[in-house]
């Protein structure tokens, strides 16, 4: 088992009816971050939740709370999200206007400043703010939903990515349409933070979510 991997399951799978308990079951099999997907119905066309919900199930847990956030212009919404508790803050390049001044503004209070990049888009924008950057979430899918199917194109885009953090302190995150029938590719591939919804959450109502994760790290 790889513990060097780090698992983040994503809460948009999770039964929200039933929420504080699927947050202390998951931190009980053994994930390492929650990821929490925010979306406006904008920048993707679907709406989630926002800082009210992060902030009520922060006192649930310890686990770093690593928030997606899939909405146009985030800069007038990073103080809520920083007061909900959010540990890691990841905006996408797409929908940032001022993307250095924005991870500047996450990191000077305190949190890490991580940059997503959809399919389409290319790693070479991230170049000229890489030492501004703590984490790197490589898109998967086209981001809106959950249980899409991994696109596998990007298996290179991890290894280029791979390759243009080089030495640097900067964790490797891929999202969307991860199961265990490619967590080993995109960890061969350098990704060492996998983020998945349905593989852990969402196969049924009994899903075993020690089984599901560690299925993740193998
Ligand atoms: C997609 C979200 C993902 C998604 C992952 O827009 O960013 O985090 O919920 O879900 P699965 O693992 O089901 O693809
Ligand atoms: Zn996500």
């Amino acid at each position: 088992m790889n513990n060097d991997i780090k698992i983040a399951p994503s809460i948009l799978a999770s039964d929200f009816s039933n929420l504080k308990n699927e947050i202390i079951d998951i931190e009980k099999a053994g994930a390492d971050f929650i990821h929490l997907d925010v979306m406006d119905g904008h920048f993707v066309p679907n709406l989630t939740f926002g800082p009210p919900l992060i902030k009520s199930i922060r006192g649930l847990t310890k686990l770093v709370f690593d928030v997606h956030l899939m909405v146009s212009n985030p800069d007038y919404l990073l103080d809520q999200y920083i007061d909900a508790g959010s540990d890691i803050i990841t905006v996408h390049i797409e929908a940032c206007n001022h993307l250095d001044r924005t991870l500047n503004y996450i990191k000077s209070k305190g949190c890490k400043a991580g940059v997503a990049i959809n399919p389409h888009s290319d790693i070479n924008f991230l170049e000229n703010v890489l030492d501004e950057i703590d984490l790197i979430l490589i898109m998967t899918v086209n981001p809106g939903f959950g249980g899409q199917k991994f696109i596998q194109s990007m298996l290179k885009k991890i290894a280029l990515t791979k390759t243009l953090i080089d030495n640097r302190d900067i964790l490797l995150e891929v999202d969307g349409g991860i199961s265990p029938l490619n967590s080993k590719d995109v960890t061969n591939a350098g990704a060492n933070v996998l983020v998945a919804g349905s593989s852990i959450f969402a196969s049924n109502r009994n899903a075993d979510y020690t089984k599901n994760i560690a299925a993740l790290r193998n």
